[in-house]
């Protein structure tokens, strides 16, 4: 065989694969403005049905929200989103996170992701972008922002060139686009900000938010 010129076989890597805490069609994207809304938001959303939740670094509560969920709320799965440097990452882990999700991911960030010891969702925007990530072991990505990015159309368009890589989109999902979302079969689920959005947790709306996770939870996975 010839052998001059090869380069020597990459090492296997391990997986980032989020797949089998993903239950649920629908992530509720969430950001907590005040730790005391953690709880009964985290009970809102299991009481309609949504067994998972994204909570974002985008406020000075998140991670005390993080604990807080983990520590009193059985049976969710708790993500920690807006992760954006391994910083981020090594906050998440020590706070109890299920896994990682982020807008976007250079490589720094990327190999942060990998090296965490739960799994991630990074962010893509670009075909490009998928496929360096799939290489480096993330086999399902977060298309953010989906709907700039294309929505719909690229995830089909991606389907034949991207045979191995599915998709939760987020950014511009909700309740009346999530369906044909999730038609798609490179969509794992979709990710929103519609089941919990912060006026309603402001208004501490919790029944709101039981009622549009139940409708969200029965969408098809
Ligand atoms: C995210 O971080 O995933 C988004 O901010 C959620 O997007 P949305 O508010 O448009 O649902």
């Amino acid at each position: 065989m010839r052998r001059i010129g090869r380069k020597p076989q990459i090492a296997s890597m391990q997986l980032s694969d989020p797949t089998p805490l993903i239950t649920m069609p629908v992530i509720p994207v969430v950001t907590i403005e005040r730790a005391a809304d953690a709880v009964p938001l985290a009970r809102a959303l299991l009481a309609g049905g949504l067994s998972v939740v994204e909570i974002t670094l985008r406020t000075p509560a998140a991670l005390e929200a993080v604990r807080a969920i983990i520590a009193e709320v059985e049976d969710i799965i708790v993500g920690v989103g807006t992760v954006v440097k391994p910083l981020d990452v090594t906050h998440a882990i020590d706070a109890g996170a299920d896994f990682l999700v982020s807008p976007g991911t250079p490589i720094n960030l990327a190999q942060a992701l990998a090296d965490a010891p739960v799994p991630a969702l990074p962010g893509c925007a670009t075909v490009s972008e998928a496929m360096t990530l799939a290489a480096l072991g993330f086999p399902v990505l977060k298309l953010f922002p989906a709907e700039p990015a294309g929505g719909v159309r690229w995830l089909n368009a991606v389907i034949e060139p991207l045979p191995d890589i599915r998709f939760c989109p987020t950014g511009g999902v909700n309740g009346d686009n999530a369906a044909s979302y999730l038609a798609l079969r490179n969509v794992l689920a979709v990710g929103g900000s519609w089941v919990a959005p912060p006026a309603a947790i402001a208004a501490g709306d919790f029944a709101g938010i039981t009622a549009r996770a139940r409708v969200a939870a029965a969408l098809r996975h």
